[in-house]
């Protein structure tokens, strides 16, 4: 009999955490439900009291979830875990995460407790959070740089308090696999009750041994990792779910336990991550990336068709490549487009905003002859920002461009319902855009990256264009698509725009 390794996903909390990724609360919908259809063991919706717009996208989670059990983060402050409870409330199963660090630097200098104080108010976070719920989730922040007489004196106090799940954080992603793996199954040994607790571990990507860390501390006897899709999240980002899922399905000569996670799913779940935060994938990227299954050189081709096991340890469908590639085109009908979204995860309160989608499906099969999933995806994104209150919206764009000739654009926008347009030149047609829109907008912002990609294959396929910029330090990331590559640059800067002008502000877990 295997054991049983738990996915905790943090794509929603952790992933959000990285800069310019923030998500909308449909947006974190639709995640939560592409990860509830790949059989997500528990999705970390979110950290309910850094904002109002958190707290209302964790209940939304909660409302809609019925698979997987949806965990909202809290401090180790009987606020933060009030609210993640309120928050929670309405998920038909649920689970507190409260942390505290353990690390000298961290109780020192961030929380200016000593460590009796740290002990005591660890466990007055788990006992709190007992008041509603016997899943209780307690990190030890910065385990991964902790003395290990303390972790085991905290983490023997906070189970003997009620916790039920002990996650151990590489806070900073400084641990090597062997020795955090040692960690593990040391701390496993030597707290008199770690039998009454699952361990699970979150490792951060800074030396890029996220997923090898975790990895390690499964082999001794780590049964839940946290981890993201992309394996995004702060900084350099955390473990990545496919390579963590996959390398245990792979090695089942080496790995005594396994998920239980539809990995087929997995390639769309990638994609949608990478749509909806504006994060492309590398082509290297392991498992998702767009040649993580291509065979280039003549030798490695010819030993794949003489038997796929020469050069390949995974198949490419198992993970989702090919799959789910339906094609819709322009005779499809409103119940075959609307089936299509729906089996992708994606359906609309409201009749109006599906038969506004729809008819951007048809404008676009009217250009392009096949329709992808990820073609709908893109559209459908796209649909939801052009939906938001946004204060400015693109109404048309005219650029000219001919050789010897300086290219120009002529924009026109509605920024706050009032309409304006502006013409600009500047170096190629996407460079007088964003100059005529900045000259209406006067945003100030400054462009760190532009990048385009095909969404599909062909010359026909719509770009997907990512920007992201920054306004006095505050990154935000922008995402447009369109057959016509400069209309998706504009629509990519507007979007972006629109974060910096709405800005709420929201608190961050690890700032005390
Ligand atoms: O990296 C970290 O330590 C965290 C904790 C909140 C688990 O994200
Ligand atoms: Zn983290």
């Amino acid at each position: 009999m295997q054991d049983k390794l738990i996915i905790f996903d943090t794509t929603l909390r952790d992933g959000e955490q990285s800069p310019g990724a923030s998500m909308t609360k449909d947006e974190k919908l639709r995640i939560a439900k592409a990860l509830e259809k790949m059989h997500v063991d528990i999705i970390e919706a979110g950290f309910p009291i850094a904002s109002p717009g958190d707290f209302e996208a964790v209940k939304s989670v909660s409302e809609l979830i019925t698979e997987s059990t949806v965990c909202g983060l809290a401090r180790a402050l009987n606020k933060d875990i009030d609210c993640a409870a309120e928050a929670l409330k309405p998920a038909k199963s649920f689970r507190i995460h409260t942390f505290l660090a353990t690390s000298p630097i961290h109780m020192r200098e961030k929380l200016r407790m000593d460590p009796e104080q740290v002990i005591e108010n660890a466990v007055k976070a788990v006992k709190r959070a007992g008041k509603y719920t016997d899943n209780i989730e307690f990190s030890p922040e910065d385990a991964g740089r902790s003395e290990f007489d303390f972790l085991c004196r905290v983490i023997e106090a906070v189970i003997n308090a009620g916790a039920t799940t002990i996650n151990i954080p590489d806070t900073v992603g400084y641990n090597l696999p062997q020795y955090f793996g040692e960690l593990v199954g040391k701390l496993i040994e030597n707290i008199p009750n770690s039998d009454k607790a699952v361990f699970s571990v979150h490792c951060h990507n800074d030396l890029g041994l996220a997923v090898g860390n975790s990895l390690a501390a499964v082999l001794n006897g780590a049964r839940q990792v946290e981890c993201t899709i992309n394996g995004l999240g702060e900084r350099a980002g955390n473990a990545a779910l496919e390579e963590v899922v996959m390398t245990v399905r792979t090695r089942k000569d080496v790995f005594t336990c396994d998920t239980k996670l539809d990995t087929r799913q997995i390639v769309h779940c990638s994609r949608l991550v990478s749509t909806i935060t504006g994060f492309p994938v590398q082509p290297n990227k392991a498992i998702v990336g767009a040649n993580a299954f291509a065979h280039e050189s003549g030798i490695h081709q010819d030993g794949v068709l003489k038997s796929r096991e020469t050069y390949e340890i995974m198949r490419a469908e198992d993970v989702g490549w090919n799959a789910n590639r339906m094609v819709l085109g322009k005779h499809s009908g409103r119940n075959a487009f609307r089936t299509r979204l729906e089996e992708l995860g994606i359906s609309f309160e409201k009749e109006e905003e599906l038969n506004a989608v729809f008819s951007q499906f048809k404008e676009l099969a009217d250009k392009k002859h096949e329709v992808y999933d990820d073609d709908l995806q893109a559209l459908v994104s796209d649909s939801i920002q052009g939906n938001a209150d946004e204060r400015i919206k693109l109404i048309s764009l005219k650029v000219g461009t001919e050789t010897g000739i300086k290219p120009k654009a002529r924009v026109t926008l509605s920024i706050d319902g009032e309409q304006k347009h502006a013409d600009a030149e500047g170096g190629g047609p996407v460079d007088a855009t964003y100059k005529a829109i900045e000259s209406m907008v006067r945003s100030g912002c400054n462009l760190q990256l532009y990048s385009v990609n095909n969404i599909t294959d062909g010359t026909d396929s719509q770009g997907e264009v990512t920007v992201r910029i920054d306004k006095g330090g505050r990154i935000v990331n922008g995402l447009g698509s369109d057959t016509d590559i400069v209309i998706a640059s504009a629509k990519a800067y507007i979007n972006a725009l629109n974060k910096v002008l709405g800005h709420n502000e929201r608190a961050h877990p690890q700032q005390v």
